[in-house]
């Protein structure tokens, strides 16, 4: 029989402004611990303007940038590091669609979603760039 080796992966999850306000994070994490995935970093920060620009970097030519750095920079929030067995995955679907109108039944954003851009959580779209957005945050020692 072959077996296969179902490599743990980890991601970068955010828990947004709205989130820290309303004092939902530890909710938000039972449903990642639920879904399969363990917090293996996590701690406060409140993003800097310039930050935020250079990890959003990818939306630069967007209509919404600028809403959305103002946004992920007006107070504190939680990131953390996310493991599991395909750990990307999992975390975007117990995050559910973007827009917390679309999102499906029993996930984060139709849970707790306020809008598009108040959507709550954000999770790292793919492996790469889920490396790249972890060493934005994290040194390797910080992380269990
Ligand atoms: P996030 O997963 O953090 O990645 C990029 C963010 O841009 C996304 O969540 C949304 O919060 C935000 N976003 C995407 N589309 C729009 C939009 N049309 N208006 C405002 N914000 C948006």
């Amino acid at each position: 029989m072959v077996s296969f080796d179902m490599k743990k992966e980890r991601t970068l999850s955010i828990l947004k402004p709205d989130a820290v306000r309303r004092s939902i994070t530890g909710a938000i994490n039972k449903k990642f611990e639920d879904a399969g995935l363990s917090v293996v970093a996590q701690k406060m920060v409140h993003i800097s303007r310039e930050q935020a620009e250079r990890f959003y970097a990818v939306h630069r030519e967007r209509p919404f940038f600028r809403e959305l750095c103002d946004y992920i920079s007006s107070g504190p929030v939680v990131v953390q590091v996310l493991e599991g067995e395909n750990a990307v995955a999992k975390n975007r679907d117990a995050m559910g669609a973007t827009d917390p109108q679309k999102a499906a039944e029993g996930t984060i954003r139709k849970e707790f979603g306020i809008s598009i851009s108040e959507n709550t959580v954000h999770g790292s779209d793919a492996h790469d760039t889920a490396a790249a957005e972890i060493a934005f945050f994290f040194s390797g020692c910080e992380i269990y």
